[in-house]
């Protein structure tokens, strides 16, 4: 297989990949006698070479760090019960389960990402929902810009919801599942999640939301669906405009700062 390929993957596959590689690739050098340094050099090449077809620099970062990481952490920790490296995983767990991963780890939108996009969406949404809220920086960013929207946040992570309430009381923020939780009545959805995420969002949408209704993706375009408008707030995360049924010449000619007619 090709080390490009990897970025077809699904997500987290390629960095358990790299991780896996640079792990096979230390274990062999040691049955050759390779040991104290080589070993680790040959291992953090062969998860670099893995890491870098990754689409984005995080999971770049992500992938080729992880076998250098856990050999530190494994010298650290050295002789440390294996009850206590369960222990170390459990708040990780708890911040990130499983199904969160599915979708998007834990990035929170800068806080200008979203300037202009009042300029494009006018009038103002009246119910709002950010599916995957986080810790509540893109409700925050949206509360900015429409002090008078009713603001709802769904987030799978129970720390992250329960922080995000206390960050944002005026937001109506639950702990769930962003897929279970129906998008009818709102009349802008707001995602910042990621690329593998786009098409079925995109279809839950169209499914639940009513027409003309805005769909909102920070960073990540919907594959094959011309948007209304880009708002590129120059954070190097443009803002997707999609809308419900309505043709991708609907906002066209918005022309407030940084914001460009859909592709
Ligand atoms: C990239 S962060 C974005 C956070 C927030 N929307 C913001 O822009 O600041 C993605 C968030 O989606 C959450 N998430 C991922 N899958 C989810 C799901 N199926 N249901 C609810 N939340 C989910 C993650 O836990 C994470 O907090």
């Amino acid at each position: 297989m090709s080390l490009r390929l990897v970025s077809h993957l699904p997500w987290p596959a390629p960095a358990l990949l790299a991780w896996t590689a640079g792990w096979a690739a230390a274990w062999s050098c040691r049955q050759v006698g390779l040991l104290g340094g080589p070993d680790l050099a040959v291992g953090t090449a062969v998860a670099v070479a893995f890491a870098v077809g990754n689409a984005g620099a995080w999971r770049r970062f992500i992938a080729a760090s992880g076998f250098p990481a856990s050999t530190a952490l494994l010298a650290i920790g050295a002789g440390a019960d294996a009850s206590a490296w369960l222990l170390a995983l459990a708040p990780l767990l708890l911040l990130y389960p499983l199904r969160a991963w599915r979708d998007a780890p834990f990035f929170p939108t800068p806080a200008a990402a979203l300037t202009g996009l009042d300029r494009v969406v006018n009038p103002p949404p009246r119910c709002v929902l950010d599916a995957g809220c986080g810790l509540g920086h893109g409700l925050a960013a949206l509360r900015r810009l429409w002090p008078g929207a009713a603001l709802h946040g769904v987030e799978w992570s129970l720390p992250m919801a329960w922080l995000a309430a206390r960050r944002l009381p005026s937001a109506d923020i639950t702990r769930g599942d962003m897929w279970a939780r129906s998008w009818s009545g709102f009349d802008f959805v707001y995602l910042f999640q990621r690329p593998e995420t786009m098409p079925r969002a995109w279809q839950k949408a169209l499914a639940e939301m009513a027409d003309g209704a805005w769909f909102a993706s920070l960073e990540f375009p919907v594959p094959g669906v011309a948007s209304v408008a880009v708002v590129d707030a120059g954070v190097g995360r443009p803002l997707h405009l999609y809308r419900v049924r309505c043709a991708a010449t609907t906002a066209s000619g918005s022309h407030s700062t940084g914001a460009r007619p859909g592709r």
